[in-house]
């Protein structure tokens, strides 16, 4: 199908790649965001994607993205930001998000790029304490 050409196209793609709908509900996970969070697609599609965070971000993502919808001010859109994640056993690390937004058959959907920034942190935490 078109749908499986798609995905496996996304797993050549070495940073993680969640897509979503307005909702916020996961429509497509790249081979790298199942390494990287520790879930598989079948685990996270068709649920929100603040599953993939801590609170506060948890509870407050869905009003993230309505009030996007509803003023058009971005915030991630266009300039990227370092949020922290968080993989299924719970765990919480630092990443780089891009959130780009495309509509595919008159659906409006977010492509979110995700690069783990945990050996970056850790270069400069060792930098730090070497100093
Ligand atoms: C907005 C956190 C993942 C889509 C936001 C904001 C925060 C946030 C803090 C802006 C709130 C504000 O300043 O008003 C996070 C965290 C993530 C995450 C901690 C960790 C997993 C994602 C992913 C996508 C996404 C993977 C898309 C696939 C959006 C959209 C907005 C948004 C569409 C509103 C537009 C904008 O502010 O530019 N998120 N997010 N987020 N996020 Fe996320």
């Amino acid at each position: 199908s078109r749908e499986a050409h798609l995905s496996s196209i996304l797993d050549t793609v070495p940073d993680a790649m969640v897509v979503i709908d307005r909702k916020g509900i996961v429509l497509s996970f790249s081979k790298a965001a199942e390494k990287l969070f520790g879930l598989s697609s079948d685990q996270i599609c068709g649920r929100n994607v603040s599953n993939l965070m801590p609170n506060p971000y948890r509870d407050a993502h869905d009003g993230y993205i309505d009030h996007y919808i509803e003023t058009g001010e971005k915030r991630i859109i266009g300039y990227g930001r370092v949020v922290t994640g968080q993989r299924a056993d719970g765990s919480q690390f630092p990443m780089e998000l891009h959130v780009g937004e495309t509509t595919v058959n008159g659906e409006q959907i977010f492509t979110g790029f995700v690069r783990d920034l945990t050996s970056r942190f850790k270069i400069e935490e060792d930098l730090r304490q070497a100093q």
